[in-house]
């Protein structure tokens, strides 16, 4: 899990490589040819397009992989053909991603969906991060720290590599789902899908199908009839309770990872756990007293030096 500190390496983190899911995706088109880094900062999401039109006016965006080399994936993984464990599988996907790709499939009356790992991800990043390493090992000796700052650019290397590395165990995503679903079993605007431990595996997740709007898709949503400014609110709300209260928060909430839907009124929709940050209770109580002096207007009380210091 990402821990997220008051210290260097903790910005170190959403500095150096802001989305995971973009490196993935030029690594998975590299892989189709030569070698070299991936392009970091493309936009390649795809969720929420209707899925026979998953490419379609998104020059940088990762097409599918063949469903044949998911169903094999899924088979070998569980260890049974995907007709045999669930009663339908629909063999297009609902969403491909850099990481992976979604089906639907349905298994005594209930629905869900299996997200499985594009194939060989293990090995495209053993090479980009062996090259990665060679890199922020010239840049530790070479960087004259001139401006004052404590760069370790290792450091940040190091922790950037172990949240790849992370990303690509769905039984540490599954974990990190049913943690933050727990952290918010008494609020009911937050939903987490619920994850079907049997059917998962490193390369396999299979969970409860929740679909929801994306959270940006604003037309939609006033269709829908959902409170925007109540949405809006629970955002915020969610999020001061993943930092403040459990110190657990989800680190890549994008729009693909965000979706409403209307029960309750309209509720967040939490998908994809593969990203968490964690923050330790110190700091914790250093920006609830940030806050609390935001909140007071009381300068005194912000203290973030204090607060990276502790
Ligand atoms: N439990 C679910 N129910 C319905 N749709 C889902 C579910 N999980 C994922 N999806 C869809 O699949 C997309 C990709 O899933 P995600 O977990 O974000 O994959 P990745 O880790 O590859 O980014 C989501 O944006 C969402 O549209
Ligand atoms: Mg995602």
């Amino acid at each position: 899990m990402t821990r997220v500190t008051g210290s260097g390496g903790s910005s170190g983190i959403f500095a150096c490589w802001s989305r995971v899911d973009e490196r993935a995706a030029s690594l998975y088109e590299r892989k189709k040819g030569c070698c070299g880094f991936s392009s970091v900062g493309k936009s390649v999401d795809s969720y929420s397009k209707p899925s026979s039109s998953l490419v379609e006016g998104f020059p940088d965006q990762v097409p599918p992989f063949p469903t044949e080399t998911a169903v094999s994936i899924i088979e070998e993984e569980l260890g049974a053909p995907v007709d045999k464990i669930f009663d339908r599988f629909d063999y297009e996907p609902i969403a491909a991603a850099s990481l992976g790709q979604v089906h639907r499939a349905s298994l005594k009356g209930q629905e869900f969906v299996i997200k499985v790992q594009r194939p060989g991800l293990k090995d495209l990043f053993d090479i980009d991060l062996k090259n990665l390493r060679v890199i922020a090992e010239y840049l530790q000796k070479v960087d004259p720290k001139s401006d004052g700052a404590k760069r370790d650019w290792v450091a940040i290397y190091d922790e950037c590599a172990s949240v790849l590395y992370q990303e690509i165990d769905y039984t540490k995503e599954a974990a990190n789902a049913e943690l933050f679903a727990n952290n918010f079993k008494d609020m009911d605007y937050v939903k987490v899908p619920k994850i079907v431990r049997e059917y998962t595996t490193p390369q396999v997740l299979t969970m409860e199908y929740v679909p929801g709007i994306k959270i940006n898709r604003i037309k939609q949503l006033d269709q829908l009839g959902v409170d925007r400014q109540r949405l809006g609110r629970y955002v915020v709300e969610s999020y001061l309770e993943q930092i403040l209260s459990h110190g657990f928060f989800h680190a890549d909430p994008h729009p693909g990872n965000i979706a409403v839907d209307d029960v309750n009124g309209g509720r967040l929709i939490f998908y994809d756990f593969g990203m968490m940050g964690s923050i330790s209770s110190n700091i914790r109580e250093g920006l609830l007293e940030a806050f609390y002096g935001v909140y007071e207007k009381n300068p005194d009380r912000v203290k973030f030096p204090q607060i990276l210091d502790k």
